[in-house]
């Protein structure tokens, strides 16, 4: 049996609440046994710190964890980066070329966002789980690999099997050893501590003084949901650091800071509907900014007589009482649109959408796959976009992971 203590430093899981307990007993259980484990997650609950923990108390911990973001690569090439391809399988296919499975050979593979493979690809990926076996694509030749297999996702795989969009054999074969990781949400109870560690480790390494957070702003934020977990709130704790260097953290300080995050579920005075998801909340809010920024230039065109294409500005949102607006300047608040009628027409889509993907991106400290769910896309597609309007070198890297 595993020593828990030693398992949880290693793998650097802060938290002491009964859920994270669980958590590590269940890892503590089957890292040395050579079978594969599903963990699953919201995202930024620490999936991945899992994974690599298994690995690393796995009897393969002398050999390689090759990780795949599944969700990244494009479906015409999953294949032949999975499974390797033949020399001429397709255009483009100049050589023999292993894929990752054959890579992992003696080792582990880190199948991560497997919820997003491929219908047709997922057959393949039961055969490899279950006998070892598989083909290069454009070969005839079966192959054997010795890889124990980890998979991590964010979403319900059940659901994707009752919407037809995963596997219920491969679900079922993935499942049987799952490690669930709760939201930071319920486990509120070890926000303290992660606050506690994150502010140190950071202003230790950044030589910034460190004079803790006021009780205050610790309920404050455990008051918070935090919609993207603890990467959410390790971010949150780093830039309140820099941005009150050396400060005691107040819960004014806090409150100032959320309120960028969630203002519209806190301002009750906006005319949006309350009571909808934080995704859907942030992604009213990202427009809503867009809208903003487009007023303010057309105010400016306007002062400059430059013949923008209003003189008067008008607000494309109307920030207080409603009332006294013409009418068909009112939001109605029943229906779901949150664009004024005047808007329309004067709008090109494409650069409301590159606008709202890249602040979408900065605003999730350019995380992928929170900035893909918070855009109501699947990471393919955003993967797609930033490449559509080369996004991808204009965003500035975060400490984060999916650069
Ligand atoms: N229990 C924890 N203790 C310490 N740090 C954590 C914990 N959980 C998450 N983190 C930190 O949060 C960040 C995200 O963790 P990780 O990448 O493992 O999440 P994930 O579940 O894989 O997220 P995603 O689904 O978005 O890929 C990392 O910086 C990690 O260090
Ligand atoms: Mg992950």
């Amino acid at each position: 049996m595993i020593d828990l203590d030693r398992l949880q430093k290693t793998s650097g899981i802060i938290g002491n609440s009964d859920t994270i307990k669980q958590a590590l007993e269940m890892m503590g259980q089957v890292a040395p046994v050579d079978i594969s484990v599903l963990v699953t997650g919201e995202s930024g609950t620490g999936k991945e710190m899992v994974a690599k923990g298994l690995h690393k108390f796995s009897k393969r911990s002398n050999q390689e964890m090759v990780t795949v973001n599944c969700g990244a690569i494009p479906a015409g090439i999953i294949e032949s980066e999975l499974f390797g391809h033949k020399k001429g399988a397709y255009t483009g296919a100049g050589d023999d070329r292993k894929g990752y499975f054959e890579t992992a050979n003696k080792g582990t593979i880190f199948l991560d966002e497997i919820g997003e493979t491929p219908l047709e690809t997922q057959v393949k990926l039961l055969r490899v789980l279950e006998s070892g076996e598989f083909m290069r694509v454009g070969d005839s030749q079966t192959r054997r690999t010795d890889v124990r297999i980890l998979a991590a996702t964010n979403k319900d795989l059940g659901e994707l099997v009752q919407h037809g969009k995963f596997r219920q054999d491969l679900y079922f074969r993935l499942k049987t050893v799952t490690v669930n990781l709760p939201p930071l949400r319920q486990r509120i109870e070890d926000l303290s501590l992660l606050v506690e560690r994150f502010a140190l480790e950071f202003t230790r390494s950044n030589d910034i003084p460190y004079r803790g957070f006021m009780p205050e702003a610790i309920r404050r934020m455990k008051h918070y949901d935090w919609p993207g977990n603890v990467r959410e709130l390790k971010n949150f704790v780093e830039s309140i650091l820099v941005m009150e260097k050396g400060e005691r953290i107040t819960v004014e300080m806090v409150e100032l800071k959320l309120g960028i995050s969630q203002p519209i579920i806190q301002n009750q005075n906006l005319p949006v509907l309350v009571q909808q998801s934080p995704e859907q909340a942030e992604r009213e809010l990202i427009l809503r900014q867009l809208l903003l920024l487009r007023q303010d230039v057309e105010t400016i065109k306007a002062m400059m007589g430059q013949g923008g294409t209003t003189t008067q500005p008008v607000p494309y949102f109307h920030e207080g009482d409603v009332s006294d607006l013409p009418k068909e300047m009112q939001i109605d608040e029943n229906s779901h649109h949150s664009i004024r009628n005047a808007a329309i027409g004067d709008m090109n889509l494409e650069e409301l959408e590159k606008e709202a993907i890249s602040r979408t991106l900065q605003h999730f400290n350019n995380n992928r796959r929170a900035a893909a769910k918070s855009l109501g896309m699947s990471e393919r597609t955003l993967y797609r976009k930033i490449d559509q309007y080369d996004l991808g070198r204009k965003i500035k890297r975060s400490n984060g992971k999916n650069g």
